[in-house]
């Protein structure tokens, strides 16, 4: 059966896939970070969002199994292992969050030049979701700076990343 997908849209797709099994993979390696630093609280926050990344790939994965795309298993990347402080590894995280909203909204523009709406939806789901990360990462990254050097407020804070 033909493909409901541009080959533009399904190679961007595919990269996307891509993009969140190695923000998965980023993740799970500063859940190492963190845990190294006894900062628990920190790791597990990592860790679950390691496992939502995974789950945003798969979402790409079964969408475009549904347009009857092609996926294209690319290889992942070793993630970045050397962070050098808890502030540096917060910051890196608001960062990768803005480069993959960076992405998400390019792929957009190319899904609307294309008319492609169901594309454009998912994607706007995708956005949606993206919007409420960014929120969180520099609310975390935010409240570091603030109190980080201060180790009951870092206990706290600590604390509470490990009730997500
Ligand atoms: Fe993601
Ligand atoms: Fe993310």
């Amino acid at each position: 059966m033909n493909s409901r997908i541009s080959e533009h849209l399904n190679r961007e797709l595919n990269l996307q896939i891509n993009k969140e099994f190695y923000s998965s993979y980023l993740y799970l390696a500063m859940t190492d970070y963190f845990n190294k630093e006894h900062l628990y609280g920190f790791a597990h926050w990592c860790k679950k969002q390691s496992e939502e990344e995974l789950s945003h790939g798969m979402s790409v994965f079964e969408f475009l199994n549904e347009l009857n795309g092609n996926i294209e298993f690319m290889q992942i990347l070793q993630p970045q292992t050397n962070f050098q402080s808890p502030i540096e590894t917060l910051k890196a995280i608001v960062m990768h969050e803005e480069h993959i909203t960076q992405s998400l909204k390019e792929i957009t523009v190319m899904a609307k030049e294309e008319n492609a709406f169901a594309i454009m939806s998912f994607l706007k789901d995708m956005l949606n979701e993206q919007h409420e990360e960014e929120k969180n990462a520099f609310k975390i990254y935010s409240k570091y700076k603030l109190f980080g050097e201060n180790k009951a407020a870092l206990y706290l804070l600590d604390k509470e990343l490990s009730e997500r």
